[in-house]
């Protein structure tokens, strides 16, 4: 009796999937696809494995292959039909229409597998659309589908302060409009990525970034921010012993309630700064217009020889924000000085190897991103140290070796060959030091009545130590 049941809703399923070969092959796509499916959220939801690839697979292709399985049926089943209606093979498909007769067990049966199947479609389908949103805002997603494309900024953004910060976070933000923008101009880049068309290196600064005051400031209100900040710069010297120097600032950061400084000059509410810039990368600018909260508007310009006309007509107005200063929050790429300095200053290159800091910036500089950079940085360095320091080479190996894994992974984080990524490429606008940072506006434009915007050092900050060796600061810090 339960035989003859099971084989009456094998029968109904079997008239459900396969009545012909595209039901059939329908059916089947869905079935593999929505089992799979399952299976890779299994394995994500039990981190058995943290491939980007997964989410690809399980959100985004498998979905869209499932929904073409069950598309495929009602076709396979139309043209079944039509066969049948040619043929007049069965009575009951003489109409234009199947005749769906509820009476009958069997069409019973087709119905309520029908329910269940639709109620399991429905949540594979409202599942996967979910996941598949949440998965292309994710940082895998962003910075590792597209791997190569995407290295130098996901491979700096993992060391920068902002690591556990989604790049959505900063690069889309919260609101539905922005959010659909940004799927649209996501598949656009999808494209680009497909068919290889996109620019190497990525172009630097994001045309259409959204205003960073609606992104930035939904976790840092510099308004609020007071007081200074004390920096100390450490650079060591190409001499013998490296010998380090500290340049000590004490930066003033300020906001807006109590005390203006850095912050508070430009981003206050109430103040307004808009500037023309003539190049892409705004590292030229030719005039800058500043609204106090009173009204009065004061105007700044480039000395008239500074620009031909023609340079002057490409000028492009900006409303000044977060981004003009901090351009790199996440994305921080360093000049092989810097670099070295920074790996000095952990340890992570022992600075008592001679002339370490000299050999390691020149190897670096030279190493422009040919194909043979790595092994040259580690033949060089192995050569200069074996003949000039062959007691030390011979009996302090490791930390040579040491030092150079250290100086080709400042290599591998800076240098991208195949994005066409270099030294200096990308550079932060903080600062005047390789490249002109403040200096682009502060004492490089003039007001009408001849008046620079200052350049004088202790407005941002105090100097409080200068390329010294030991700064009196430093040992009053110490409280020696
Ligand atoms: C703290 C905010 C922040 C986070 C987090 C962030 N970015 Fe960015 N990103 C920026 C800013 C700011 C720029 C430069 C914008 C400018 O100068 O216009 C930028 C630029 C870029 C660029 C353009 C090329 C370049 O290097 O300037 C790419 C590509 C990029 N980001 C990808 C990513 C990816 C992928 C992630 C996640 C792994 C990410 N970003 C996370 C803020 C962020
Ligand atoms: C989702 C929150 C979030 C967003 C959005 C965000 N930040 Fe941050 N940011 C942080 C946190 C948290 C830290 C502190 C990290 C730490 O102290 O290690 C930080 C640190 C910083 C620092 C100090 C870094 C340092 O060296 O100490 C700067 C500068 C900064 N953010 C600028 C920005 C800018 C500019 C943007 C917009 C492009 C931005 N942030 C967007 C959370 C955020
Ligand atoms: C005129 C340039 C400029 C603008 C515009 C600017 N900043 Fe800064 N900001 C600085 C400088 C300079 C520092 C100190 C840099 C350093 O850490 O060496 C700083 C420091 C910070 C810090 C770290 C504070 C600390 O105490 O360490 C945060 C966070 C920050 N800025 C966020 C923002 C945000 C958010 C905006 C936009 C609303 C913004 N800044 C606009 C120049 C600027
Ligand atoms: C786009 C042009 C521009 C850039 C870039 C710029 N500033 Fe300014 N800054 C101005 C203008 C304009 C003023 C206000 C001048 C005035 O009051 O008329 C100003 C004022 C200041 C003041 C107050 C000066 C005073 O008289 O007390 C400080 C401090 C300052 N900026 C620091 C910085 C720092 C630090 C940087 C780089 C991180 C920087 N600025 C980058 C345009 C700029
Ligand atoms: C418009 C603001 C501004 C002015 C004016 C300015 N600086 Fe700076 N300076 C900065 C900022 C911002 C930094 C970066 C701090 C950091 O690295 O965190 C900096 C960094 C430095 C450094 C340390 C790092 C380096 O680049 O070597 C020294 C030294 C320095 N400044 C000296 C001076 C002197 C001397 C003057 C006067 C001639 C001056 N600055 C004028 C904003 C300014």
């Amino acid at each position: 009796m339960t035989k003859l049941k099971n084989d009456a809703w094998l029968g109904a399923l079997m008239t459900l999937m396969g009545s012909n070969w595209i039901c059939l092959l329908g059916s089947s796509l869905s079935g593999v696809s929505a089992f799979l499916i399952i299976a890779f959220m299994l394995l994500g939801i039990l981190h058995l494995t943290d491939s980007p690839y997964l989410g690809i697979m399980a959100f985004l292709i498998l979905p869209i292959i499932f929904v073409m399985g069950l598309l495929i049926v009602p076709i396979g089943a139309w043209w079944e039909h039509r066969k049948e209606l040619k043929t007049g093979k069965s009575k009951e498909t003489l109409s234009p229409f199947p005749v769906v007769d509820f009476n009958l067990p069997r069409t019973r049966r087709i119905g309520a597998l029908i329910v269940i199947f639709t109620a399991f479609n429905l949540f594979v389908i409202s599942t996967t659309t979910y996941e598949g949103v949440v998965y292309m805002d994710s940082v895998p997603f962003c910075g590792q589908v597209c791997h190569t494309v995407m290295e130098p900024e996901y491979s700096a953004y993992r060391r920068s302060p902002h690591a556990r910060v989604a790049c959505v976070d900063c690069h889309i933000g919260p609101g539905a409009s922005w959010f659909v923008r940004s799927k649209l101009s996501g598949l656009g880049q999808v494209l680009a990525v497909t068919l290889n068309t996109y620019p190497c290196p990525i172009p630097s600064p994001v045309k259409n970034l959204r205003p960073s005051r609606a992104i930035c400031e939904n976790c840092h209100w510099p308004e609020q921010f007071e007081g200074n900040r004390l920096v100390d710069r450490v650079t060591y010297g190409e001499d013998e012993k490296n010998t380090p120097t500290h340049s000590v600032l004490q930066l003033h950061i300020g906001g807006g309630k109590t005390d203006n400084g850095i912050h508070g000059w430009h981003i206050t509410s109430g103040i307004q700064i808009r500037y023309t810039a003539i190049d892409r990368e705004r590292q030229k600018i030719s005039h800058v217009s500043v609204t106090k909260p009173d009204g009065s508007v004061t105007e700044y310009s480039a000395a008239k020889d500074a620009f031909t006309p023609e340079e002057l007509s490409k000028g492009q107005e900006r409303v000044m924000d977060c981004i003009d200063c901090h351009n790199r929050p996440t994305h921080i790429s360093y000049m092989p000085g810097p670099a070295v300095d920074a790996a000095l200053a952990a340890n992570a290159i022992d600075p008592t190897i001679p002339y370490i800091k000299k050999e390691a910036v020149e190897v670096l500089t030279a190493a422009k991103g040919a194909p043979e950079d790595l092994d040259t940085i580690a033949k060089t360095l192995n050569k200069y140290y074996e003949e000039n320091y062959a007691d030390l080479y011979k009996n302090n190996k490791e930390i040579i070796d040491a030092a150079i894994t250290r100086i080709q992974d400042i290599y591998r984080e800076n240098v991208f060959p195949k994005m066409k990524v270099t030294w200096g490429t990308y550079f932060s606008n903080i600062g005047h030091d390789d490249r002109p940072g403040c200096y682009r506006c502060h004492g490089t434009l003039l007001s009408k009545e001849g008046n620079a915007i200052t350049q004088d050092c202790d407005v941002c900050h105090d100097v409080l130590a200068w390329d010294e060796q030991q700064p009196k600061i430093l040992e009053e810090l110490k409280g020696k």
